[in-house]
């Protein structure tokens, strides 16, 4: 096993207890199960080993970064929870979504409940800069809101661009992984460079990540991707795939196109289709490229850092995200 993997693993296990410790009630039974069933069901804890491994980079203890890590890992689960209803998603991680396991008003309630929880969690970090912070988590909540109603609201729109669907993914998804790396790295005591560095870094390969995750709903294994296969084109989502397959096509690919736009949410038998439309013009190598490139953009930003093994840590980081290997 890798050094990397080695840390990984040990870092997801520490997270995973923490989460397990942070809610210790039982009832009411229709708001903690489903919310214990949320928080225990896997998930690759991305954001908080980011929050880690950025504190150690610039020379902090990942342990006084734990409390702002377990909290943003909460506030993710918030995210899931929420746009799963807003994204009529039936599975998550392998198992049912939470509102289709119990029902939307559970899954309303149980997203409320995480962001208590995730300020709960967060609030506990014993650092002088706990205002700042506080500061950068909440913009972070707020963004990816804003996020999330750009993703809603292109749906029905027909003219979204390139760089419109780049900035409702870093909102969406770019933010909090930013946010990640930069709550590690103001807990750790980083000077303001290194404060940047890490605060661009997370921004790149988070919005990598959202066009990766993209890309594997088109092209993953079910089983191991734990969502349906497709789900984005039978939404009408506007991911970067169906903006440039629609502004490359011609003729009878661009009618069918045009239709799952129009008809979103019947469409389910097309997803083969529109993955070959998506081969047959070069989409899927396209988003490839634009994963490739922002990952290596983001590591240039790690060259500001001290050569550590937390930074080496972090080049693993993008590494894994780039081959989803973990
Ligand atoms: C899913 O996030 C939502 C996106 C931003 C793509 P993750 O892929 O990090 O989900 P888990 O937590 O590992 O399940
Ligand atoms: C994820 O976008 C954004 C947030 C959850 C904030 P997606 O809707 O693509 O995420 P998945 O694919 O459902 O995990
Ligand atoms: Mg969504
Ligand atoms: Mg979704
Ligand atoms: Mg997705």
């Amino acid at each position: 096993m890798t050094n990397f993997k080695r840390k990984y693993r040990a870092y997801k296990s520490l997270i995973d207890s923490r989460l397990a410790r942070c809610v210790t009630k039982n009832d009411p039974a229709s708001l903690y199960k489903p919310l214990k069933y949320i928080l225990s069901g896997g998930g690759k804890r991305i954001r908080p080993l980011l929050i880690l491994l950025s504190c150690e980079a610039v020379g902090g203890k990942a342990r006084d970064a734990l409390h702002a890590a377990v909290a943003i890992e909460i506030v993710h689960n918030f995210t899931l929870v929420h746009d799963d209803i807003m994204d009529h998603a039936a599975s998550r991680r392998g198992r049912p979504t939470v509102h289709t396991q119990w029902d939307e008003n559970v899954a309303i309630l149980v997203g409320d409940e995480l962001v208590a929880l995730a300020y709960r969690e967060l609030l506990k970090t014993k650092s002088p800069a706990i205002a700042r912070v506080a500061e950068i988590f909440t913009e972070g909540v707020v963004e990816v809101c804003e996020g999330q109603a750009y993703d809603k609201e292109f749906e029905t729109q027909k003219n979204v661009s390139l760089n419109d669907y780049l900035l409702m993914i870093g909102k969406k998804t770019g933010k909090l992984v930013a946010v990640a790396s930069e709550i590690g790295a103001v807990v750790g005591g980083g000077t303001a460079a290194e404060i940047r560095a890490l605060q661009s870094y997370g921004e790149l390969v988070g919005r990598a990540f959202q066009v990766q995750d993209d890309l594997l709903d088109v092209v993953a294994d079910e089983k191991e991707f734990g969502k349906t296969i497709g789900g984005d084109i039978v939404e009408g989502k506007k991911t970067l795939l169906m903006i440039e397959a629609f502004r490359r096509s011609r003729g009878a690919d661009k009618k069918l196109l045009r239709s799952i736009i129009v008809n979103r949410g019947t469409s389910a038998a097309r997803v083969d289709d529109v993955r070959e439309i998506y081969r047959r013009y070069g989409i899927i190598e396209e988003a490839r490229q634009l994963i490739a490139r922002d990952t290596e953009n983001a590591n240039r930003h790690l060259h500001v850092l001290r050569s550590s093994d937390a930074r080496a840590m972090l080049y693993g980081f993008s590494d894994m995200l780039l081959k989803r290997n973990y």
